[in-house]
Parts: C-alpha cells; sequence; structure tokens
C-alpha cells in the first residue's frame, strides 16, 4: 500500500497510478483500455464541451478489516449512468462494460484503496462524454467512457457530526421536468452560485425546494435528504431530485429494522416536526443535520440536541456502514468482493 495520510484525507482528488477508457466510434463500444494519463485530448468542437453532453457516476470501494476490498451496489450506478445517457443522448455503456471497467480500474489502483482503520475510502469517478464535434445543438456520434478513482475522506469537513444547511429561494437547481433527475455536470454548474452564498455565510450545503411552488423539499446540493419521525424514515418524492442509491439502500435498511418508510411530498413547514433530519449520499455517506435556516422566512429548524447525531440516525449510519465495510451480513446482497490481482 502506497503511503499516504489516510486519517486526514479531504474528499478531493489524488492522482493514482491508472484510469481505464472506452470509446465509442462508428456504432460501437471498443476495448477497455488502461491509461496512466490524466489528460484527455479531444476536439475543440466536442458536444460535452459546448453543449453540456456529459454524464457522471460516483460510487465507492472499502477496504475491510479482512482486507478485502468492497463494492457497493455497482449495478445500480451502471443503470443511473444508462439513464442519464439515454436522457442527454449519449451512448449506453452496456452494464457488463460499466461493471466490469469499475472493477478494472479499482483493481489496479488496490494500492490506493485506504485501509479500515482510516475509514477513508477510494471513490470512484465514472465519466461519460461525447467527444464528437458538432457546431449546432446534435448529439455527438463518439464518446468516451472515463473511470479514474481517487481516495478520499469525508465529504462534509466534519464527517458524522452534524451540519448546517440553508433553504435557498433565489435560485433553481432543477426544474420539475428538467435534469435533476439524471446525473448531468449542468445540474451542478446550475448550484455552484447557491453553494456558494451558504459556503460564505457559514453552511455546510444548500437545501432546494421544489421548483415550481417553492413549498416542498427537494434535496440538498450534492444528497437527498430525509427524515425521522414516529419510527418512519421520510423522503420525498419528487422529479426533480437525483434517486440516491444511498437513500434506496436506507429505505430498505429501514424497514428491515422494523420502521415504516414513507417516500412522498414533504413541505417546509413540516420540518418542526421531525425529530430528526439527515442528508445521505456516495460522497456524504449519513451526514446528520443540525438545523435548517429558512433565512428569508426567520427561521430556524433545529434537529440536533448539544451537536450530536439522534438515534435512529446514529443507528441506520453503523448499520450502512458496517454493510459497506464488510463488519455486519450483508442480507440484501448490495456489497460485491472484488478478487485482488
Ligand atoms: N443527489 C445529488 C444531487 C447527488 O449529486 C448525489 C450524489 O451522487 C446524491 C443525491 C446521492 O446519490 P447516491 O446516494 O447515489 O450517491
Ligand atoms: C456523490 O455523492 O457521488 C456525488 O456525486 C457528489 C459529488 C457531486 C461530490
Amino acid at each position: 500500500m502506497i503511503n499516504l495520510d489516510w486519517k486526514n484525507l479531504p474528499f478531493g482528488y489524488v492522482k493514482t497510478k491508472y484510469n481505464v477508457r472506452c470509446y465509442y466510434r462508428n456504432g460501437a463500444w471498443g476495448e477497455l483500455e488502461i491509461s496512466s494519463s490524466e489528460d484527455i485530448n479531444m476536439h475543440m468542437a466536442a458536444t460535452a464541451l459546448h453543449y453540456g453532453q456529459e454524464a457522471f457516476e460516483g460510487l465507492k470501494a472499502y477496504r475491510g478489516k479482512d482486507g478485502k476490498i468492497r463494492l457497493f451496489r455497482v449495478e445500480e450506478n451502471a443503470n443511473r449512468m444508462a439513464n442519464t445517457a439515454a436522457y442527454i443522448r449519449l451512448a449506453i455503456p452496456t452494464v457488463d462494460l460499466f461493471v466490469n471497467a469499475v472493477k478494472k480500474v479499482v483493481q489496479l489502483n488496490a494500492e490506493y484503496v485506504p485501509p479500515f482503520e482510516s475509514g477513508a475510502s477510494l471513490y470512484i469517478r465514472p465519466l461519460l462524454i461525447g467527444t464528437g464535434p458538432q457546431v449546432g445543438v446534435k448529439s455527438s456520434d463518439e464518446f468516451l467512457l472515463i473511470i479514474f478513482v481517487t481516495p478520499v475522506g469525508p465529504y462534509y469537513k466534519k464527517g458524522f457530526s452534524p451540519i448546517d444547511i440553508v433553504i435557498e429561494r433565489d435560485t433553481d437547481r432543477a426544474a420539475p421536468l428538467g435534469t435533476g433527475h439524471v446525473k448531468v455536470g449542468g445540474n451542478y454548474a446550475a448550484s455552484l452560485p447557491a453553494q456558494e452564498k451558504a459556503h460564505n455565510l457559514g453552511y455546510a450545503a444548500v437545501l432546494y425546494l421544489d421548483a415550481r411552488e417553492k413549498k416542498y423539499i427537494d434535496e440538498a446540493g450534492t444528497a437527498n435528504f430525509f427524515a425521522i419521525k414516529n419510527n418512519t424514515y421520510i423522503t420525498p418524492d419528487s422529479t426533480s431530485i437525483l434517486p440516491s442509491i444511498t437513500n434506496k439502500s436506507l429505505m430498505q435498511l429501514a424497514e428491515y429494522l422494523g420502521m415504516k418508510v414513507e417516500r412522498r411530498k414533504i413541505s417546509v413547514d413540516e420540518l418542526s416536526s421531525f425529530e430528526e433530519a439527515g442528508a445521505c449520499g456516495t460522497a456524504a455517506v449519513i451526514s446528520p443535520i443540525n438545523k435548517v435556516d429558512d433565512r428569508e422566512n426567520k427561521k430556524t429548524y433545529q434537529f440536533c440536541k448539544d451537536c450530536k447525531a439522534g438515534p435512529v440516525s446514529q443507528k441506520l449510519y453503523e448499520h450502512f456502514i458496517g454493510i459497506q465495510y464488510g463488519e455486519i451480513p450483508d442480507p440484501f446482497n448490495w456489497v460485491t468482493i472484488l478478487e485482488e490481482k
């Protein structure tokens, strides 16, 4: 294993040895290629650069106490990338191509999968772009799937400590019938002004509302929202949020642990009735929410006492990462143990 300060890794880019690439040309995917270059050579009129014909994914590999590397629900990411690709007219990678490429890039960079004790993980970033030149708004007919990895620590600086977030009313991240439900780079570009404003005010993240009525909770800029009330796991139903694989898993886990699960519209007013709230996603894992500020309406919704996560979030978190790191049995078959070569 290479030598890194594993315990203090930020959520950022660290160069690793290899990435994998697959080109789509003349109507077909080619062979998976291994590269040690960090650069992409592409046409200056590539559709990814001009018209945002770009999809990405995010998942993680975890090293257990037993030294084994585990991937979490990689087929789900393959399916979501296929949905995104179909929506913005990218060539669709098959599930097999996607899964094999992920396995390959992790195996090639196994020495960068952080040790168990560090609590860090290997973030896997698949990227699919239109590389062919167009000047009119049209799909490319050439595409590149590239997957790189980077060892990461927690997305929010404090890890599993409660974060403060702020409701955004001045800008929308995604429209009700727009691209919020797929993972395209443009959604994240659209979130930058609100994120910058929130960070400048000392908040860890933005909480977006539905763009039509500004009445219901959508999600955070990089994570879904959930809340706990009366032994029930409650999470928004909306056409403009990303179907989070973490959230889907937490819904299953909550049911398995004897809770009720509700996926439905959540009005901002309802925040005052929740016992706990959190943000969930691959990067965010489960980040308990300390408070949500609604600055325009001069309201604060407080969830944590003494800055500590609530008991249900704590239980879900421990169970969830326990499965990911192989510490507790995986009754759902979520984890793929990787052969190391
Ligand atoms: N919502 C947004 C906007 C995201 O970027 C992400 C991260 O991928 C999520 C939710 C969480 O999704 P997942 O749990 O699949 O990582
Ligand atoms: C993830 O959780 O994988 C994400 O994609 C968030 C990311 C945009 C930092």
